[in-house]
């Protein structure tokens, strides 16, 4: 049997990882700036978190939501504790767009409604609303189109008032990256943020804040979107949740009540990915990940704004994305087959570094200079 054949790939095989580095089969090392699409967030093999999920697994990997898994209670204090949100409530899934599709579901469970409002660049999954949800007509199947969400300009308070105004009362959710990922690192300005809380206040809506790329720490805060001051009322997580393991959930405010059966999973929530989400979370409270990705990002910010081949630096903590020429476009190429750095990108030119929290100000400069070198020998 053939693999479906839905991905672009570099022809590279990783066979061992750790912290910010991997390496493939031949032994060569890379520096991993991308942490396959966001998820390293402590860093590749963690001895704590590798060490956690063995011990789990000697015990028990799975049961379902049947029956008491105080390892969930664990995690969702620890989760209330590290992202300093106690008083929400945790629902647990597998990935992303799960953890979106549940956060769409509740917000119209909770109002009786159904328009969501999206943004232009959003990607927020595949599943059936998170796909409708995501402005990328490439990716949504036919049966997948529905009249239900409004796509509207990303940062544009204006647009958003208005179109509350024109259908305040039949919007369930408004659904928001803090910081957009796929769309090419596009960070919500505050007042954005503060106008959708507002709004939503006003109009009975749910803000529903999209965390899996840009929360968990990347920003060098918990949740990015709370840079702007004013709170969600579910969060969406994903990504560097598990730091590889597959894990998802939501937080949900307390005036969000449960019902039976309204959310449900088999999955969701089992021994193993608690114990490996636990650990990611342990790690986050007792290393100093954050600072470290709010200095780390800083610098890697400044010095990429003194390059002058590159335009557009922009990003928070360590999600960073920037803009290189046409004539540079082969830049992320050069960087991965001459220079061994992994990052990611965005269409059109954008080049989207994403690393684990833990990455050294030594490796920041390693790849400052790497860049560097890159741009100069670069032939296009
Ligand atoms: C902001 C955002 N939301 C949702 C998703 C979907 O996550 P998953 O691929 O785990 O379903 C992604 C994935 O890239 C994302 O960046």
């Amino acid at each position: 049997m053939k693999l479906f054949d839905v991905y672009p790939i570099n022809d590279i095989n990783i066979t061992r990882a750790l912290g910010s580095r991997v390496w493939d089969n031949h032994g060569k090392e890379y520096m991993d700036l991308y942490g396959g699409h966001a998820v390293i967030s402590i860093g590749h093999c963690h001895p704590h978190w590798v060490n956690r999920i063995k011990d789990q697994l000697d015990k028990i990997a799975f049961y379902s939501n049947s029956i008491k898994i105080p390892l969930q209670e664990e995690l969702a204090s620890t989760l209330g504790e590290v992202s300093g949100k106690k008083e929400f409530e945790l629902f647990l899934c597998n990935s992303g767009a799960e953890a979106n599709e549940n956060a769409l579901k509740l917000a119209s469970f909770h109002t009786g409604r159904k328009k969501i409002i999206a943004f232009k660049k959003a990607f927020h999954g595949r599943t059936s609303l998170a796909v409708a949800a995501t402005d990328n007509p490439a990716i949504i199947a036919p049966v997948n189109e529905t009249d239900n969400i409004s796509f509207l300009p990303f940062n544009d308070s204006d647009s958003l008032r208005a179109h509350f105004k024109s259908e305040g009362n039949q919007i369930a959710a408004v659904i928001v990256e803090g910081i957009q990922g796929v769309g090419g690192i596009n960070v919500a300005s505050d007042i954005f943020l503060q106008t959708i809380r507002a709004c939503c206040d006003e109009y009975g809506a749910v803000y529903i804040a999209d965390s899996v790329q840009c929360g968990y720490g990347r920003s060098g805060i918990f949740f990015s979107h709370d840079a702007a001051g004013v709170e969600a009322d579910i969060y969406s997580m994903a990504k560097g949740m598990g730091n590889g393991f597959p894990i998802g959930g939501i937080i949900i405010s307390p005036k969000i009540k449960a019902k039976h059966f309204m959310l449900g999973t088999t999955f969701g929530g089992n021994h193993l990915a608690c114990a490996a989400a636990l650990a990611v979370l342990e790690v986050i409270r007792d290393e100093p990940l954050m600072p470290n990705a709010a200095a780390v990002g800083n610098y890697l910010q400044q010095k990429l704004t003194s390059i002058p081949e590159i335009s557009g630096v922009r990003g928070r903590g360590l999600m960073i994305g920037f803009d290189v020429s046409e004539t540079h476009k082969n830049l992320k190429k050069d960087l991965l087959f001459k220079h061994s750095i992994f990052t990611g990108e965005a269409k059109p030119n954008v080049i989207r570094l994403l690393p684990s929290l833990a990455l050294s100000m030594e490796d920041a400069s390693l790849f400052i200079s790497s860049l560097k070198k890159a741009i100069e020998q670069y032939q296009p």
